[in-house]
């Protein structure tokens, strides 16, 4: 059993798709992803929803991220967020495996469960699972009074509006934007300083006019589309922040236009991968302006020299690609939630040069309610 959305009662907007149209409605919905939710005072979150205080927010000695498709792709970066802003060991799994490993409850894990519908099967069984193990489960949810945002001790709802199109875009970088909040306040609850908070808080709220700078690249983003949607294979490989990015932007790709996507760290490319290369498989790499700039830039070489084809994206062109998309600048630990536009605009015009059913892709559910 799979639920259709009934989408007749939204319209498009006088865009084609939704998908298009939820892409582009992203400055707005980062936007109430974050309204009212920054303290200015304390530089910390308002997220009066997660029911915890202060000092249970202390105790968690890791955290533990759970969601299927995206919006476990969503989880890596927000485990990367927690790690790096709270210094709290933090990991995102399959909830598809999670809930079939018998995995080990432990008191003194958060865990948070990821869905943008809220009735992913799969995700809520595994919350169910930890609720009846005596586990503290946040979830992060689109959809209000669904399943999984009810079974859930409390949570953050995204307040991204329905998501039509079966490809998750808006509610991929609202939730990250909320792992954001999340980070910010688990840090600041800890060793996070004043300073270090304010840092965040002004980045995460240049974000929409920096995604709306990002929309304005979309005619370049689609003449490069079209020049690589021929291709029968990409690559997409990213370092650390990096990694997330392009395991959703291979997923945005092979969803609606089928084309074979990987996704892979950079450091592992001459692990195995590497002997794929050629001129028929492109490369999309993650290259921001980060302290990972110099190792980046290497691996551009690497598929150089394998006369692999490559568009980057980043924050500055290099000669080391054919094709760059740069972006603007964030903080480093936001800069992951920006470069993942140009890759759903990218998926995007591909679906679209290639005749895709692109706000329905073939065999996919938008919310898959069976195990
Ligand atoms: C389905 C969709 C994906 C989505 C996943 C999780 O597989 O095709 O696009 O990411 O479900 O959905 P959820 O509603 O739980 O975020």
């Amino acid at each position: 059993l799979t639920v259709d959305w009934d989408a007749g009662h939204y319209d498009t907007g006088g865009y084609e798709h939704y998908l298009l149209k939820e892409i582009c409605e992203q400055p707005d919905t980062v936007a109430r992803a974050l309204r009212g939710r920054i303290d200015d005072r304390f530089h910390i979150a308002h997220l009066g929803g997660l029911n915890m205080d202060a000092r249970e927010l202390r105790s968690f000695r890791r955290v533990k991220i759970i969601g299927c498709g995206s919006a476990y792709y969503s989880g890596q970066m927000g485990a990367q967020l927690i790690e790096e802003l709270a210094r709290i060991p933090a990991d995102a799994e399959p909830a598809s495996e999670f809930r079939y490993r018998n995995p080990v409850v432990e008191g003194d894990t958060l865990y948070v469960a990821v869905s943008q519908s809220g009735e992913t099967y799969d995700t809520l069984a595994a919350v169910q699972e930890l609720k009846r193990k005596g586990a503290r489960v946040l979830g992060i949810v689109n959809t209000v009074g669904s399943a999984i945002a009810r079974e859930c001790d409390g949570g953050v709802y995204l307040h991204a509006g329905p998501e039509v199109s079966v490809a998750s875009t808006k509610a991929f970088t609202s939730t990250a934007v909320v792992f954001a909040l999340l980070a910010l306040h688990l840090g600041r609850v800890r060793d996070l300083s004043p300073a270090e908070g304010k840092r965040i808080c002004d980045g995460l709220r240049r974000l929409p006019e920096q995604i709306k700078e990002i929309l304005t690249l979309e005619e370049q983003i689609r003449e490069l589309a079209i020049k690589y949607s021929d291709a029968p294979g990409m690559m997409f490989v990213g370092r650390v922040r990096g990694f997330p990015v392009a395991r959703e932007g291979a997923q945005k790709l092979k969803e609606v236009s089928y084309i074979h996507a990987e996704a892979y760290p950079a450091s592992e490319l001459k692990h195995g991968p590497l002997a794929l290369i050629s001129p028929e498989l492109p490369t999309v790499a993650i290259v921001p302006d980060d302290e990972l700039l110099d190792k980046n830039l290497t691996t551009l070489e690497e598929i150089r020299a394998r006369n692999g084809r490559i568009v980057m994206v980043g924050h500055r062109a290099t000669d080391a690609a054919d094709d760059c998309i740069v972006v603007p600048k964030n903080e480093n630990e936001l800069d992951p939630i920006l470069l993942t536009i140009p890759l759903q605009l990218f998926a995007y015009h591909a679906a679209v040069a290639l005749g895709r059913d692109v706000d329905k892709p073939r065999n996919l559910a938008k919310s898959v309610t069976v195990e």
